[in-house]
Parts: structure tokens; sequence; C-alpha cells
């Protein structure tokens, strides 16, 4: 079975705000609410017309504004304290990305304050079906989603990226749990985003969409999402860069952007985000900017008719990246007569798309010094071969090709096959497996097709998963 799942209610219409959060107090009848966003925002007046809004009728109000960028696991257990004596039965939150996890966290915290955050941070390929049974939400509160970005589409998914600051770690929770129950798409809260946010969020937006339609779990419902946002995209958000103030590419970006969340809420990501989850807890880059500088590398990496691990999940039979890439570009009307061509034409216009909106071309570009960055590259690499994003990849990779793709990222580059190491001793006949065989064989076969190349550690690479991954794609 598959499934679709979106929040109860997505209200959308520039200036729908107020009359969306009528139905709080004159059909929910709630009390209390707990509005959370970030000091800028609050100091700009974003909440005012919530709480003009709640004060009408009657429902009493508390805001927290102290959640920064890349929120700490630290400042939402702050916003959660307040939350336990505010005693909210509605909470609201207004902002990007960061605003909105930020929360998510704390309603976590707020119903469920005994639950261990490191469990409800576990891994898993299929979200339905995790160990881990995630406490159930809503019993005290309401969630509200107010996004003043056109990105992240956390309005309307089931995660919440949040960094511990005690390890630096950026831990992605995902469970439809954490779906909000109420979205508000209103185009009135975008007007204002400065140049760079337009950029980072409306490209982070494109990889939603890249990632989900490739991903090994996509569906009918997620592809008609996923092309219809990277269509608008790719007409709207040059002008919404150009003109803040253009409302039409204003609310169509705002509309994309929430489609490419809803896709990715059911079909889920791929290793673009993989990487850039870990660019952005090493190096903060902001998130956007991180999966732009990856995305068009992934693409011609993903598209391998014959990779050495395909991605594992049971209604993905074989490689077919590059002709979904294809249809893409097919969507978008960019020319090619082979996919091969197709695909170039695809990367080539993501890449036009970048440089419009004032995108830099490398991770050096953004003030990464060569040193820092080779120092933490092999931690980044294994951190993003273990990221939640990496199992729904329609390619599974090996930690090398992670490592290749941010050095391409840094340097400058594109990605080249690497032979595996163990790939020609596995044309002798006393091999278990044919070289043929371990091509197209699925991951699992694949794994156990070169045991002794494991021994050889490439140089300069990282090496395969441990014995414990390869565990776990065979649960698939
Ligand atoms: N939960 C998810 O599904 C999901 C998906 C992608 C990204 N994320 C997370 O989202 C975060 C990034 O979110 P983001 O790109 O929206 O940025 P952000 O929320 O970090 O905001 C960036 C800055 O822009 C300002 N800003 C926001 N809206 C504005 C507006 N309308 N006018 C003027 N300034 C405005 C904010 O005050 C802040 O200073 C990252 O932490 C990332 O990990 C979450
Ligand atoms: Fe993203």
């Amino acid at each position: 079975m598959l499934w679709f799942r979106a929040p109860e209610k997505v209200y959308i219409k520039k200036g729908c705000l107020p009359v969306a959060l009528d139905e709080l107090g004159t059909v929910m009848g709630k009390k209390r609410a707990f509005i959370v966003t970030d000091s800028f925002l609050y100091g700009a007046g974003f909440t005012k017309p919530i709480t003009d809004k709640l004060d009408s009728m009657g429902i009493v109000h508390t805001t927290f504004f102290d959640v920064a960028p890349d929120p700490t696991l630290a400042s939402a257990q702050a916003g959660a304290a307040q939350m336990h004596s505010f005693r909210p039965d509605v909470i609201i939150a207004v902002g990007g990305g960061s605003a909105m996890d930020a929360a998510k966290i704390m309603w976590v915290l707020y119903e469920h304050p005994d639950a261990d955050f490191k469990d409800m941070a576990m891994r898993f390929i299929d979200i339905r079906k995790r160990v881990y049974t995630f406490p159930k939400m809503g019993e005290k509160a309401y969630f509200v989603a107010v996004p003043t970005s056109a990105g992240t589409g956390s309005e309307v998914t089931p995660f919440a990226v949040i960094t511990d600051q005690e390890d630096g770690c950026k831990y992605p929770l995902a469970d439809y749990e954490l779906l909000p129950n109420m979205a508000i798409i209103d185009t009135d809260m975008h007007m204002t985003a400065p140049k760079g946010l337009t950029a980072a969020s409306g490209i982070d937006a494109v990889t939603h969409a890249l990632e989900a339609y490739a991903s090994v779990m996509a569906t009918d419902y997620t592809d008609g999402l996923a092309l219809k946002a990277l269509k608008t995209i790719f007409e709207y958000l040059p002008r919404a860069y150009d003109n803040g103030n253009d409302v039409e590419a204003r609310e169509k970006m705002a509309n994309a952007a929430t489609m490419a969340g809803m896709a990715f809420a059911n079909a889920f990501l791929g290793i673009s985000h993989s990487l850039a989850h870990k660019l952005g807890a090493y190096h903060h880059i902001a998130h956007g900017i991180a999966n732009a500088l990856v995305i068009c590398d992934v693409m011609r990496y993903n598209a391998s008719e014959q990779p050495v691990k395909m991605g594992t999940f049971s209604q993905y039979d074989h490689p077919h990246t590059l002709a979904r890439y294809a249809e893409i570009a097919d969507h978008l009307g960019l020319g090619g007569k082979t996919d091969s061509e197709k695909l170039e034409k695809l990367i080539a216009a993501v890449e036009k798309l970048k440089a419009r909106i004032g995108i830099k071309k490398t991770i050096k570009d953004y003030g990464v010094s060569e040193e820092d960055f080779l120092a933490t590259l092999d931690e980044m690499t294994e951190a993003a071969f273990d990221d939640q994003c990496t199992g729904a990849n329609p390619r599974y990779p090996l930690m090398s090709e992670l490592k290749q793709m941010y050095m391409n990222a840094y340097y400058g580059g594109t990605f080249t096959e690497v032979a595996m190491p163990g790939a020609d001793t596995a044309k002798k006949p006393a091999k278990r497996v044919s070289k043929a065989k371990a091509e197209t064989a699925p991951a699992n076969e694949s794994v156990s097709a070169a045991p002794k190349a494991r021994g050889r550690k490439p140089k300069n690479a990282g090496t395969e998963p441990a014995p414990k991954k390869r565990g776990r794609a065979k649960k698939q």
C-alpha cells in the first residue's frame, strides 16, 4: 500500500489569513493561542494581523519570538517551557522553515514532555513502518502553520529539522504526527522577503520537486504536484526575485513551494538533501543554497542506468531515473531528442535559473576555506550517507561517491563514475557473482558480490557502508 497525506486544511489566496483564523474561534472554540516566530518577523510586525484577529475573537495569546535560523533543541525547549505554563489549545507558527520547524518540536515537547527526543529522531526507510511509535499529537493543541517564505514546504510536511547545540548535529524528525493541522498560504506574508531569501527558498523548492520526482517512493499523486511546482517556479521565480512587489509572481511561488512540499511530504527526498543538511550543519550555508550547490551533480549521478547500487523499495524495480528526468525536461519544454540530451537540457536549465537568481557556483564561493572544508569532509560524508533522506534516493550511494560530489561542489566539476574497488577482480571465474550480475543486481546482491573489495579501502575515499548499514538495506 502507498499513501498520500496532507494537512486537514490548506487555505490559499492572498489575504486569506484572517478569514482562515476565524475558524479557530467561531468553529473550534479555541481559547488560548501560542504564537512562535523569530525576532526579525516579530519586530517587523508579522504577528500583528494574527494578534489583531485573535483579540477580536477574545482568544488570549502570547508570542515566543526567539527562534534562530537553523533552530536548536535548546530554543525549542525554552519555547516548550513557556507553553507548559501558558497551556495553549492552539499553536500558530509564523515564519520560514526555521520558525515552523522549531514550533513543531515545541509542540512535541509540550504534548509529550517525557518522550525521548533521540528515539524520535531515529532513521528508517518507510515512515509508516518505524520501530519507534511516534507519540500521538494534537491532544493538547491544534497546530497552524503560516509560511512567510516560499520554499521549505514545512507547512505541509511531516518533518522538522532541529540542531542539537550539544553535538552540532542536525536531526530531521519525520512522522505524520508532525503534519500541521492547518496551513495558511497568504501571499501578503511573503511580499517583503528579501532577494537572498527569495532565491534560497525558491531553489530549495526546486530541489524538493526534483528529488520527490526521482524518489523511489514517487507516486502519480506526488508526480503531478512536483511537475506543476517545477513549471511554476521556472516561470515565476525570476520575476519574484527581480521585483518582490510582483504579487502574481509571489502568489505563484507561494503555491508552488507548498505543492513541492506536498510532493516530498509523501515521496520524500534524496541525497541532495543528505549532502545539504551536513553542509548547513558544518559550514552554515543556507539550506536552499546548500542544495543548489549539489543538485546538478546529484542529477547526473542519479541518472546512471547501471548504478553500482540502486535504491530499494518494493515498487522500484529497476533504475529509470534518466527517463524520469527526461519527463521533467519534456514537461518544461526544454527540447532534446534522447533522454541523455534531455537530462543535459534540464541540468543546463537549473544552472541557468541558479545564475539568474544570483546563486554562486561553488562551496568555496560561499567563503568556506579549503582547510575547513577538507578537515570536515570525511565526517560530512559519513553523516550524509547516514542521513534520513538517503534511503529514498533512486541510486544508493557509496561514501566515496558522496565524497566526490562534495569535492565537485567545492572545486567545481561534474560527477564521473569510478570503477568499484574489486570490479576487475569480479571478472575472474572464482568469484561467486559475475561482473554483469554485480552491476545490475539489486543493492543487497551487489553488496554480497564484492566482499573482498571492502578490505581494500580507497586511498582518499570513504569506505562502503559498514555491515550494520547493509543489514538495513536488506530489511526493506
Ligand atoms: N520541515 C521541513 O520540511 C523543511 C524543509 C526544508 C527546509 N527546512 C528547514 O527550514 C530552514 C530554512 O527555512 P527558510 O529558508 O524559510 O529560512 P528561515 O526560516 O531560516 O528564515 C531566514 C531569514 O529570513 C527572514 N524572513 C522570513 N520570511 C521573511 C519575510 N517574508 N520577509 C522578510 N524576512 C523574512 C527570517 O526572519 C530569517 O531571518 C532550515 O532550518 C531547514 O533545515 C525544513
Ligand atoms: Fe529543502
